[in-house]
């Protein structure tokens, strides 16, 4: 097999730009990832961090710039279509679905499946058979992957915060993707069950798959993540090693909301 092509980015932004109603929340930002990589964005509040990943997934069409996937153009498309073409998000707040299963709520994870089209349950229940069997195996070994199995038939409501973020994994894992774009988390989460979801994103990356990481707990960036950018009023300032970055005076700024 030919080496993996590492000279491609993953995932490029191009002048990207995001308004809301006149005010813009993302300002023209560009950045390139490669494949393999565990980035990590950070910037105070309001910096414009969620948007970006809104405009980056198909939750949001961004105003004007670009985004590219391994080479596709995936500007303004459908977040269904952006996941499928292998790049997946978890939300800052996830709100899984409270009276139904843990397990129910990571098999919902892979849309346009065949046994949501009427007519394949008619014409081809075999084929519909078979891809819920392959989804139920890839749900349980998601469950079991971030240890929720035990939880596994009781309704999602009874989740804490922390395993809630820990739903989300298994969720979007199920659907394979190449690169995972995390909202915060750390947040909420409390430090035994943090070193869990760390333990886990470390051990993904390590199997090759990509994430990119909204974080504020920065002892997390400053251990996980390589490299590191920094957003602040919807423009990204800087990008490079995390230690660089954490002492760079224009993050200590931007977080101060002024010169030290
Ligand atoms: N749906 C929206 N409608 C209007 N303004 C929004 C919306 N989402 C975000 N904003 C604004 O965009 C800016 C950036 O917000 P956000 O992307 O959530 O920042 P961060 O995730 O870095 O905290 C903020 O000023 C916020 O109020
Ligand atoms: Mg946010």
């Amino acid at each position: 097999m030919a080496p993996p092509d590492t000279s491609e980015p993953l995932l490029q932004a191009l002048r990207l730009s995001k308004h809301f109603g006149g005010q813009p929340a993302v300002r023209e930002v560009s950045f390139s990832l490669q494949p393999g990589c565990m980035a990590g964005l950070i910037g105070p509040n309001g910096a414009g961090k969620t948007t970006l990943f809104n405009c980056l997934t198909g939750a949001m069409k961004p105003s004007s710039g670009q985004v590219i996937l391994a080479g596709r153009d995936i500007t303004g498309a459908s977040a269904d279509v952006v996941f499928h073409a292998g790049l997946a998000r978890t939300f800052q707040i996830p709100r899984p679905f409270a009276a139904m299963s843990v397990l129910e709520n990571v098999m919902l994870a892979p849309p346009g499946q065949l046994g949501e089209r009427f007519w394949a349950n008619w014409l081809r229940p075999g084929a519909v058979r078979a891809q819920e069997a392959r989804t139920l195996e890839a749900a349980r070994h998601w469950i079991d992957f971030v240890g929720l199995s035990a939880l596994e038939q009781q309704p999602a409501r009874v989740l804490s915060g922390g395993q809630r973020k820990l739903l989300e994994l298994a969720r979007v894992m199920v659907a394979a993707p190449r690169l995972v774009l995390l909202d915060e988390p750390g947040a909420g989460v409390n430090p035994a069950l943090l070193e869990q979801i760390v333990a886990r994103i470390a051990t993904l990356n390590r199997q090759g798959v990509s994430f990119l990481i909204i974080e504020h707990n920065m002892d997390l960036v400053a251990s996980l993540c390589q490299p590191v950018m920094v957003m602040a009023e919807g423009e990204m300032l800087l990008s490079g090693d995390a230690a660089e970055v954490l002492r760079h005076e224009r993050v200590v700024e931007a977080y101060l909301g002024g010169p030290a």
